[in-house]
């Protein structure tokens, strides 16, 4: 395993089965209240330069129920928000912290830290990418399913972070994937290229179109997000117009499996991305897939800052 979870393409699919299948002992274990403190003595620095509900509190809970240590480090509050450079933190925190969780705008901030670092960094989320989320999705997915092989997954909405980590995700594992992407919110080529790839190597569909009709036909698993996200909320009247045939409701469900599942990373905007009925139906899955995001970061953590 690399020192970093950076990116999805940083994990093999061995790899995330292996975390999966971690995840999927350590949510036993906590349900059966056995008690699993491989972090014991060990802290993890969590920084945020944008707002979080669930990385935050789920990285948190997840370090004391492991018997390590969680630091909510706010960007505003370090002297990183006063320009002191990210390679000086990071050896800084590296002598100090066991692990950094990092959520910020940049990818290449988090590569940076990475790269200056000596000690594992994870992405809890970029504009390029939310790998912690995509293997909550992925374990949710195999929950459900009992497998991924063949299977189906539909993305609707923005080219954005979600898009290009399950992009990534999906292929790596063995499911096939369609994204219903308007042209000009497309994903960035790398992961067209990166997804052309995988598909070949591994023998699966990945398809991206302009008409969402055109993606969700016999779709297993059905997954949005908001059109706008964190940093682009000044865009988010342009996007509501741009976006409005991107609506995960009843309609565009009829024409996936009658078994399909719907997923989403929450937060979630009602009438928007997803109608409050096709949420609502679908609360299950939806919260249940944000639960696992405890699980899979236990393991994450459990592998990378043991
Ligand atoms: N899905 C997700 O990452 O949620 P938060 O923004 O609340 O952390
Ligand atoms: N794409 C969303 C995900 C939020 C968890 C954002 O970046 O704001």
């Amino acid at each position: 395993m690399n020192k970093d979870l950076l990116k999805m393409e940083d994990l093999s699919k061995d790899e995330i089965l292996d975390i999966l299948n971690l995840g999927d002992q350590l949510k036993y274990e906590l349900k059966h209240g056995i008690k699993h403190h491989h972090l014991e003595g060990k802290t993890l620095g969590m920084i945020f330069e944008k707002s979080s509900t669930r990385t935050r509190v789920s990285f948190e809970a997840g370090m004391y129920q492991l018997g390590g240590y969680p630091l909510f480090l706010s960007s505003s509050d370090l002297q990183i928000g006063r320009g002191e450079p990210i390679q000086d933190t990071s050896r800084v925190l590296s002598r100090y912290l066991n692990g950094i969780m990092i959520r910020t705008f940049a990818q290449d901030e988090v590569n940076s830290l990475a790269e200056s670092s000596s000690i594992p960094i994870i992405n809890g989320l970029t504009d390029d990418e939310h790998p912690c989320q995509v293997l909550a999705d992925l374990m949710t997915i195999r929950e459900k399913k009992n497998t991924f092989d063949g299977l189906k997954v539909t993305y609707i909405g923005d080219g954005n972070n979600m898009a290009q980590s399950l992009i990534v995700g999906c292929l790596t594992v063995g499911m096939n994937i369609s994204l219903a992407i308007p042209q000009n919110y497309m994903v960035k080529d790398y992961y067209i290229k990166k997804g052309q790839e995988l598909s070949k190597n591994n023998n699966l569909n990945f398809i991206i179109v302009n008409n969402p009709e055109d993606a969700i036909k016999d779709a297993d698993v059905v997954i949005t997000d908001v059109w706008a996200s964190m940093g682009k909320e000044n865009e988010v009247n342009e996007r509501l117009a741009d976006f409005s045939a991107y609506q995960v409701n009843s309609k565009i469900m009829s024409l996936a499996k009658d078994d399909a599942i719907v997923l989403h990373c929450l937060p979630a905007h009602r009438e928007e991305e997803i109608t409050e009925e096709i949420l609502e139906k679908h609360a299950d899955t939806i919260f249940e897939e944000a639960e696992n995001r405890l699980h899979v970061q236990k393991a994450i953590l459990v592998k990378l800052v043991k």
